[in-house]
């Protein structure tokens, strides 16, 4: 077998990190012709080409197995000019190129980093959910006007596009699944909770579900995180909330995501970003972007043993000990990674 993977690095700690992944999947398929193929985007395609993410790089994209992304974005290409390229416009026209609507964000603190959360050990113990966000609608995309005096936002989603993300959360859920709009408030959020209902009552009746407002399902989240299972939620609720959720894992750094089309190839990143305050340090935590080659391999390859391989590879280099700068501790990003290689 030879699957063809793209090399995403794009910006800052991405570089850093994306050899890491590389190194891994060589170690848990000797066996396996790799075809990598690597190409600037984000900042670094800017840079080089005027837009963060060349139509190049997307027909090669679509026409691979499944895409692996470092992260994008940095001081460097930080305007509020509308006129100028942003790297993160890079990172939504690959969504939407390739209609990634669903994007998984797991939530599982490891034992060994009980202590490592800012939060309780007692509040944070045997939590294990995952983040279902809408990926590819909202206000993330809809219509954008800006004069001198006054901007404007739209936030637009039909139908189709909360029944298909409501699926995929009803099939990830074992018991239960909370969905999460502001339907005191937005319409758009109205019609999210009808049709995840009608979604729930016609298909899904077996789990049980839940509508909690987005303010107080933050607050529940740091009271009561054991309490989650599956998160349904909408693009931007669901970006502020995955952010809130890497907490309970003790840094931001341990986050994987797989951004799912359901067809097409998908696209598999860490969730937090290009951290330019320490890139070129050789510090970065390499550990999400392993568990999302992890996610990779198990969604984009149906490669289930090997990336329940570098999972528990990880989850063994940190009972013996392992810890980078953001997890209180000194090791770089080439000993992490050995650290986990060292188990495969
Ligand atoms: C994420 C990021 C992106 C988002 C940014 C970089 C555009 O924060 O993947 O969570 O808002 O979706
Ligand atoms: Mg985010």
């Amino acid at each position: 077998m030879s699957p063809r993977v793209i090399l995403l690095p794009g910006d800052g700690i991405g570089p850093e990190i994306i050899p890491a992944a590389v190194a891994v999947l060589k170690a848990v398929g000797p066996e396996l012709q790799w075809e990598l193929e690597e190409h600037l985007f984000g900042g670094a395609s800017i840079d080089a080409h005027g837009t963060a993410l060349t139509d190049e790089t997307l027909q090669a994209c679509r026409a691979a197995d499944a895409i692996l992304l470092g992260a994008v974005g940095g001081p460097r290409w930080d305007t509020t000019d509308p006129a100028k390229p942003r790297p993160e416009q890079g990172l939504l026209a690959l969504r939407k190129g390739l209609g990634l609507f669903a994007n998984l964000r797991p939530v599982k603190p490891l034992s060994a980093l009980y202590d490592a959360s800012p939060l309780k050990r007692e509040l944070i113990e045997r939590t294990d959910l995952l983040v279902v966000r809408e990926l590819t609608g909202g206000i993330y995309f809809g219509e954008k006007t800006r004069t001198r005096d006054s901007a404007s936002d739209t936030c637009l989603y039909t139908r189709a596009e909360i029944e298909r993300i409501a699926r995929v959360a009803f099939g990830a859920a074992r018991s239960r699944v909370t969905s999460v709009d502001k339907a005191n408030v937005l319409e758009t959020s109205r019609l999210w909770r009808e049709v995840v209902r009608e979604v729930h009552g016609s298909e899904f009746p077996h789990i049980e579900l839940e509508h909690l407002l987005v303010d107080n399902a933050a607050m529940r989240l740091i009271a009561a995180p054991r309490h989650f299972e599956v998160i349904l939620t909408e693009n931007m609720f669901g970006d502020i909330l995955s952010d809130e959720a890497a907490m309970l894992t003790g840094s931001i750094g341990m986050l994987p995501s797989a951004s799912l089309s359901g067809e097409g190839p998908g696209v598999f990143e860490p969730v937090h970003g290009s951290a330019p305050d320490i890139a070129g340090t050789g510090a970065a935590n390499p550990l999400a972007m392993l568990l999302s080659a992890a996610m990779m391999l198990r969604h984009g390859l149906a490669m289930e043993a090997q990336a329940a391989a570098v999972e528990s590879a990880v989850d063994q280099a940190l009972a013996e000990g392992l810890r980078t700068p953001d997890l209180g501790g000194s090791a770089s990003t080439a000993e992490a990674t050995q650290a986990v290689l060292g188990h495969l």
